[in-house]
């Protein structure tokens, strides 16, 4: 069985949805039985779908879970009004819109695949991978702020998960609930005799070691946004997973962690791409897993 993946194709950006045909061209070229989709497609529905049919049309199965930008709510700012509940967004909006169009969407089942098990979180950000010496160095630098002076982190715009009675949950609180959910799921794979493989994707970035860090400012402030400690530590506890797949972070990044293959092949926007070719594009953009296992 063989397995393409895509991360951060940010259609809004005509250049990139250009390069989603191009891609799909690729993946039909090589030939893959299965396309994950881990998320930051754009914030507009007809985007999305559109994303997953082009490759529904190169592939038998597409498997999908929405990155941060996804799950922007555009038209009502958080920061002047009442705010929609994105959990209402994660957990039926997109569910219902990926399965109208034949996708697979990952944060409401684990997919199968005769052994394989494909098992998937958005993932949040709780802080855990921006160095400690930043607030040393400037302790009015609080992360809850989600700005850096005048740049501000999007999600503080356009997201706003909310807790039972209305209140806006912190980011940490959305962690932890993205992280148990993945945790059970893995537990119920862990105890499938059925299944041998467990292949695991995420939106944020779950290990530190795929974080890329500068060593400065404001870069690194930016850095507690990229994912959680955690969402790795419930990876590594399931022996059944062998490779993590995730976005989030535009800058190209594969590590073996504890034996397990960690990559992320973001598109990204265009400006970060000023100057690759499109040869380069389509063989740095596309992650490839080949099984021997697994069937179909
Ligand atoms: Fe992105
Ligand atoms: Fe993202």
């Amino acid at each position: 069985m063989r397995i393409a993946s895509v991360s951060d194709l940010h259609t809004d950006h005509p250049a990139n949805r250009e390069l989603v045909v191009s891609i799909a061209a690729e993946i039909h070229r090589r030939g893959a039985d299965l396309v994950i989709v881990a998320g930051d497609v754009s914030h507009r529905d007809d985007r999305i779908e559109r994303v997953i049919r082009a490759f529904l049309e190169v592939a038998d199965r597409v498997a999908y879970l929405p990155g941060n930008h996804d799950l922007w709510s555009v038209d009502a700012k958080v920061e002047e009004g009442p705010k929609p509940d994105t959990w209402l967004r994660y957990r039926e909006h997109l569910r219902t819109l990926v399965e109208g169009v034949g996708g697979h969407y990952l944060p409401g089942a684990p997919l199968r695949m005769g052994s394989l098990g494909i098992v998937g979180s958005t993932g949040w950000y709780d802080y855990s991978f921006a160095p400690s010496w930043i607030q040393e160095r400037d302790s009015s630098l609080r992360f809850e702020d989600r700005r850096f002076g005048p740049v501000v982190w999007s999600d503080r715009r356009y997201i706003s998960f909310l807790r039972a009675d209305g209140t806006l949950m912190t980011d940490p609180e959305v962690a932890r609930v993205m992280e148990d959910e993945l945790a059970s799921e893995l537990a119920v794979m862990d105890a499938d005799p059925q299944i041998e493989e467990v292949l695991v994707v995420t939106h944020v970035q779950p290990f530190d070691e795929v974080v890329y860090h500068t060593g400065r400012l404001p870069w690194e402030y930016f850095t507690a946004f990229m994912g959680s400690r955690r969402l790795g530590e419930i990876i590594l506890s399931s022996p059944k997973v062998r490779t993590a797949i995730h976005g989030h972070s535009h800058v190209l990044r594969s590590e073996v962690i504890a034996g397990r293959r960690v990559y992320g092949t973001a598109l990204g926007y265009p400006r970060e791409r000023r100057g690759v070719a499109l040869e380069e594009v389509l063989r740095t953009r596309i992650g490839w897993v080949e099984l021997a296992t697994g069937g179909s």
